[in-house]
C-alpha cells in the first residue's frame, strides 16, 4: 500500500473514532484501565513498603514521606509527562523533546531566579501549562522560594502533587486544576513552557501575563518551520481541532507588542516531533518593556 493512501486510511480511521469516543474521553478510559491493570501489583509494593520504612524507588531515590495506595499506585506505575531521573526518580523514559527542551529550560531558570534575587531574597514564582510540576520543582532546586503549577488537567495535577511530597516541596509548591487565564495572583518571575501553541488566543495571554509577572518572563514553545513567513498565524494549528501555530518571527513580534522586552533567544528542534510544522522550538527570555 502507497504512504499517501495508508496516511489517508489511518486519518480516516482516527476521525471515526475520536467522533465515537471523544479523544479525553479515550484519554480517561486509557487512564482508568492502566490504574485497574496495575492495581494488584501496585498493591504488593504497597504492602512491602508499609512493612519497610526504607522503600528505594526506581531511579534511586530513597521514599521517606507516608503515601496512601492510590497514590504509590500513581507514584510507581502510571505513565508521567516527565522523566524525574534528575530528582532521583525514574518516572520512565526520557522522551526526546524533554531531552530536547530541558538543557535550554533549567539555565533560562537558573538565570530567571538570579534577576529576581537582584530585587528581594523570596523568589515566588508561577509555571503555567505545568503538567506533573517538572519545571516548578526544577524551579525550587533553581533556589527559587515558591512555586505554584496551572494546568486543565487534573490527573496530571494529582501526579504534580505526589511527586512534590516524594521530593520534600510540598511546603514550597502548591498546584491548581485551571483555566491559565484563571491567574489570579501576581509573581516575580513564570515559566511558560509548552503552552502557547495550546491556545487559539496566545496574544491575550502573554498581555495577561505583563500584569501579572513583576521580573522574568521565560516562553518555550513549538513554532513552525514549515511556515516562516512573519505574518503567518493560523488556529486552529494544521491537523488539530484547538490551539494555534505561528512562525518564529511572528511570536517574536507578539511578545514585543504585548509589553515584553526579550533579553535572550535560542532555537532548537523537537526530535520527538515528525511534521515540519511541530518541530520548532524556541527559548525566551523577557522582562517587562519600560
Ligand atoms: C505540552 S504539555 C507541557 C508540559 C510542560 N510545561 C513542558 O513544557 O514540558 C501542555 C500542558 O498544557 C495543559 N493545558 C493546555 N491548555 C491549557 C489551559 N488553557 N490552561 C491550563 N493548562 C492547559 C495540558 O493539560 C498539558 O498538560
Amino acid at each position: 500500500m502507497n504512504d499517501g493512501l495508508k496516511g489517508g486510511l489511518l486519518a480516516t480511521r482516527k476521525a471515526l473514532g475520536q467522533r465515537i469516543v471523544p479523544v479525553r474521553k479515550r484519554m480517561k478510559l486509557k487512564r482508568f484501565a492502566i490504574r485497574l491493570i496495575s492495581l494488584p501489583r501496585a498493591f504488593a509494593i504497597w504492602t512491602k513498603y508499609l512493612r519497610s520504612p526504607k522503600y528505594i524507588l526506581p531511579g534511586g531515590l530513597e521514599l521517606n514521606v507516608k503515601l496512601s495506595l492510590p497514590e504509590l499506585q500513581l507514584l510507581l506505575l502510571d505513565g508521567w509527562y516527565h522523566d524525574f531521573e534528575i530528582f532521583g526518580i525514574k518516572t520512565g523514559m526520557l522522551h526526546p523533546n524533554q531531552r530536547c527542551k530541558q538543557g535550554a529550560l533549567f539555565a533560562l531558570i537558573d538565570r530567571a531566579v538570579s534577576i529576581c534575587r537582584e530585587y528581594g531574597s523570596l523568589v515566588r514564582g508561577v509555571e503555567l501549562f505545568c503538567a506533573d510540576g517538572y519545571y516548578a520543582n526544577c524551579a525550587i532546586r533553581s533556589g527559587a522560594s515558591e512555586m505554584y503549577g496551572i494546568d486543565i488537567d487534573n490527573y496530571y495535577i494529582t501526579k504534580a502533587r505526589i511527586i512534590t511530597k516524594v521530593l520534600g516541596n510540598s511546603v514550597k509548591v502548591r498546584f491548581d486544576c485551571r483555566d491559565v487565564f484563571d491567574l489570579k495572583d501576581t509573581f516575580d518571575f513564570c515559566i511558560c513552557a509548552g503552552g502557547l501553541y495550546h491556545l487559539s488566543n496566545p496574544h491575550e495571554l502573554l498581555r495577561l501575563l505583563a500584569t501579572k509577572i513583576r521580573v522574568a518572563l521565560i516562553i518555550q514553545t513549538v513554532y513552525s518551520l514549515k511556515n516562516m513567513s512573519s505574518s503567518y498565524f493560523e488556529s486552529p494549528a494544521p491537523g488539530w481541532a484547538h490551539g494555534c501555530r505561528f512562525s518564529l518571527r511572528y511570536l517574536v513580534q507578539m511578545v514585543k507588542d504585548t509589553g515584553w522586552t526579550i533579553l535572550s533567544e535560542s532555537t532548537n528542534q523537537l526530535e520527538g516531533n515528525m511534521r515540519l510544522e511541530d518541530r520548532g522550538s524556541v527559548y525566551l527570555l523577557c522582562v517587562p518593556a519600560r
